[in-house]
């Protein structure tokens, strides 16, 4: 029997950026989300991407019919910028209530971002309609221009195309996904309440060397791509320091093993089954668990203007080391969990009514 040794109840976590994918891949990987936290923004990067409201809803309502009757997990949904965007899509997905924000990828930088934007200058005019809405500009932070280094591809991004978009249109929400550097943290730090960063399970984990301990990882490559140690302590002091302007975003992107053990493996660690039992072990050893809640739960909702969830949810730490999968399995195929290549003691339970132990 793994006895307890203590345990924390916060609201019920939100995860600001994941990743469902379609069938087969989203019957099995959305369970690990809707069953731990209470909202989700989800990515827009399906073939095609999601432009429109109408393929939003439709994408939107495949999430809920999945869900379980009592499964109260509420999926947030963004629109995909393209060239072809245009200012009804924006008021369209706005006036729903079902869009909360537009997300920005530079054209070919990830996966299924062939359709976004080559010059963002280009539509600063759709842009601007975006603070009265109070829609948020989710940006994927690197640039394109493959002479740069890939690992200064982000803080060139801020460079060359944050600052001036900021310049442009002060007004702005933005938020700096998945961040791996100093320079982003910074950045956020020295900016006012409109500009926020999600930080990532694996990016408070991992560095670049870890690509390449005893061979090469192909588990542990994502976009942007991990980088020093020094960014890396850059970005944990950010997440444990809870300050409003970070919060948690898994960018949990699952793909199959065969896509990702292959001569060009896809960008993509899958963590939603195991990212919050890393993130409570990481605040514990950092001795932040004061500061968890703020970066698991509220944040995100406050930074969104949108209400914190009505549940609770209890973390618990075992004596021993709690088992999460490896793999999952898909037909014949697998997804390979995010392996953060230590034990894991803590696991989460959402609980309606947190004066009861169960229910
Ligand atoms: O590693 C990544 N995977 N980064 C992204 O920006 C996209 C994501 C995916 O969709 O696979
Ligand atoms: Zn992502």
């Amino acid at each position: 029997m793994n006895k307890e040794v203590k345990s924390l109840t916060t609201i019920t976590p939100d995860d600001w950026h994941l990743h469902l994918r379609e069938s087969p891949i989203i019957e099995q990987v959305l369970p690990f989300s809707s069953e731990n936290f209470g909202k989700a923004i989800i990515m827009p990067n399906l073939e095609p991407p999601l432009i429109k409201l109408s393929q939003a809803k439709n994408y939107q309502k495949k999430i809920i019919d999945l869900l379980s009757p009592k499964n109260t997990f509420k999926p947030l949904m963004t629109l995909f910028l393209s060239e072809e965007t245009t200012i009804k899509d924006i008021y369209d997905g706005a006036n729903s209530g079902i869009i909360k924000a537009i997300k920005f990828y530079p054209k070919g930088v990830t996966t299924n971002s062939t359709g976004g934007i080559r010059d963002l200058s280009k539509v600063y005019k759709l842009l601007e309609k975006l603070p009265d809405l109070d829609l948020p500009l989710l940006i994927h932070g690197e640039t394109t221009n493959t002479e740069v280094d890939i690992y200064d591809r982000e803080a060139y991004f801020l460079d060359e195309t944050v600052r001036k978009l900021r310049d442009e249109i002060p007004e702005l929400k933005i938020v700096l996904e998945h961040i791996t550097t100093k320079n982003s943290v910074d950045y956020i730090l020295e900016n006012n309440s409109k500009i926020a960063a999600t930080i990532t399970a694996h990016h408070l984990i991992l560095n670049r060397n870890h690509l390449f301990n005893g061979g090469l990882r192909p588990h542990y490559y994502c976009r942007p791509v991990a980088k020093r140690e020094h960014h890396r302590i850059a970005i944990l002091k950010a997440a444990t320091s809870g300050n409003a302007n970070f919060f948690l975003g898994t960018d949990s992107a699952p793909h199959f093993d065969d896509n990702k053990e292959s001569s060009c493996g896809c960008a993509g660690i899958f963590s939603a089954p195991n990212a919050l039992s890393c993130i409570v072990q990481i605040f514990e050893e950092n001795s932040c668990l004061q500061n968890l809640e703020k970066f698991i739960s509220t944040n995100g909702s406050k930074f969104y203007n949108l209400p914190l969830n009505s549940t609770f949810t209890k973390f618990t730490k075992f004596q021993e080391p709690v088992n999460h999968p490896k793999k999952i399995n898909i037909g014949n195929k697998f997804i390979t969990v995010f392996d953060p290549d230590f034990p894991l003691y803590w696991k989460n339970q959402v609980i309606h009514n947190p004066f009861k132990e169960t229910n």
